[in-house]
């Protein structure tokens, strides 16, 4: 059996106004967006979280220090594109993505697929190997009252070399 790691990654972002409502590198229309110091893409901070869980490299503050200016207002499809980078680098390859992001408003069905299409270009990945779900926090709590949103993600990966896929024709990253 080759070896297979799991990662979690979590975050969550105040919302506020003036703010563009970026998940997955998608811009969603509603009157408040995420505050913070990149674009504050609350999911795709998750997954890169995740992906270097999995890989045991610390987390995204360690890579993308936000006391750093270079991060200021960046897209934050970079973190995501250098963590699975560096996974790769140790020689590992995404298997797939598990991820819900809690929004109490609006709804955000009507964007999964873009936003899977869009996280499947930056991992380099085959859009049926990532999945977004929508939750609401049933008006409760911070999330619930519409004063933040939060994102939760899974991902495993694989270590390329010792597994069947590597040696499968057409299975290569
Ligand atoms: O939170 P709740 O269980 O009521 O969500 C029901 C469904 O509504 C979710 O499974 C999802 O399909 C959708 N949803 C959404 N956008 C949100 C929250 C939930 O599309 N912001
Ligand atoms: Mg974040």
């Amino acid at each position: 059996m080759s070896e297979v790691r799991t990662g979690l990654g979590w975050d969550v972002h105040r919302l506020a106004a003036g703010r563009p409502l970026v998940l997955g590198g998608v811009t969603v229309p509603f009157e408040l967006g995420l505050e913070g110091h990149s674009d504050s893409d609350v999911l795709a901070h998750a997954i890169t979280d995740a992906i270097l869980g999995a890989a045991a490299l610390g987390d995204i503050g360690v890579h993308f220090p936000d006391s750093d200016p270079q991060w200021q207002g960046c897209d934050s499809l970079v973190f995501l594109r250098r963590a699975r980078d560096l996974a790769e680098e140790q020689g590992y390859r995404i298997v797939n993505v598990d991820s819900t992001v809690v929004l109490e408003r609006p709804k955000l069905n009507d964007f999964r697929d873009a936003i899977r299409e869009r996280l499947a270009e930056t991992l380099r990945l085959e859009k049926d190997r990532i999945s977004v779900k929508f939750k609401t926090a049933e008006k409760m709590g911070p999330v619930g009252e519409g004063r933040s949103a939060e994102a939760q993600a899974v991902v495993s990966l694989q270590k390329l070399g010792s597994g069947p896929w590597h040696n499968a024709p057409g299975q290569g990253v």
